[in-house]
C-alpha cells in the first residue's frame, strides 16, 4: 500500500457535463456534449469550452462565434451521452433525441428547452492548446425554467437534479453536505 507517481493526465474530477448547442445559418442546429468546460470569470460572466478540431461543432462555433450551454439533468443524461458519441455531420440530434429547440434572445443558435438553464455565449477569445482548442466566451443571456422558482422567487437550481461527470461515468449529485461559508458560521447555542 502506498502512493504511485503516474504520467501526467486529466484527473481533475468531478466536472460538469454540458450540452452545447450551435448552428450555422441555413442549417439545422447541432448539439455536442462537453466535459472540458469551466467558469472562468464573474464580471463579465465568462466560461470556457475546449473542443477537438475533428468535431463537427468545432468549425460551426469557430465560424459563428456563438453557442448555447445547456445544463444537464438526470432526465437529460441519456440524450447527453448520445450527443457525445454521435456526430451532427451524420444525424439531427435534436430530432433523434426528441429535444425541443428553444429560441435564444441574443444569439442565433437555439437552446434546449428541456434543460432548466440555458446560457447564451459569444466567443471573445480563442486559445489553440494541443489536442483541444479553448474558446473563451462571455455569457450574454441566461434563461431559467421558472417552474423552479420557489415562493420567494429564489431559483432552486439544486432541485433540478443536475449531473456530474467523473472518470468516464455520470452521477447524480447526492446529498447536500454544507453550504458556502458554513465552516465559519456561528453555531446556534
Ligand atoms: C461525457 C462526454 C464528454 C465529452 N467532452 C468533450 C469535450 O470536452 N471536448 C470535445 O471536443 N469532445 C468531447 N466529447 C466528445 C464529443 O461530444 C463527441 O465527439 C461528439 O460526437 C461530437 O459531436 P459533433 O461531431 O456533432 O460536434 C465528450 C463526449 C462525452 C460523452
Amino acid at each position: 500500500m502506498g502512493k504511485q507517481f503516474w504520467k501526467p493526465g486529466n484527473l481533475l474530477y468531478p466536472l460538469p457535463v454540458i450540452m452545447v448547442s450551435c448552428q450555422r445559418s441555413g442549417e439545422k442546429p447541432n448539439i455536442i456534449t462537453l466535459a472540458w468546460a469551466g467558469t472562468i470569470c464573474s464580471d463579465p460572466a465568462m466560461l470556457s469550452v475546449s473542443i477537438r478540431k475533428e468535431r463537427h461543432s468545432y468549425d460551426i462555433i469557430k465560424e459563428t462565434g456563438e453557442f448555447g450551454v445547456n445544463l444537464v439533468t438526470e432526465d437529460l443524461v441519456y440524450a447527453t451521452d448520445y450527443c457525445g458519441v454521435k456526430s451532427g455531420k451524420d444525424i439531427d440530434k435534436f430530432g433523434e433525441m426528441k429535444l425541443t429547440p428553444l429560441p435564444s434572445k441574443i444569439i442565433a443558435p437555439p437552446g434546449i428547452s428541456e434543460s432548466p438553464v440555458n446560457l447564451e455565449c459569444k466567443v471573445k477569445d480563442f486559445l489553440p492548446l494541443g489536442s483541444h482548442d479553448m474558446f473563451l466566451a462571455e455569457i450574454v443571456n441566461v434563461t431559467i425554467d421558472d417552474s423552479y422558482l420557489d415562493s420567494t422567487d429564489k431559483f432552486q437550481l439544486n432541485q433540478t437534479k443536475l449531473v456530474a461527470y467523473s472518470h468516464g461515468e455520470y452521477f447524480g449529485l447526492g446529498e447536500k453536505l454544507g453550504k458556502f461559508g458554513y465552516s465559519v458560521e456561528k453555531k446556534k447555542p
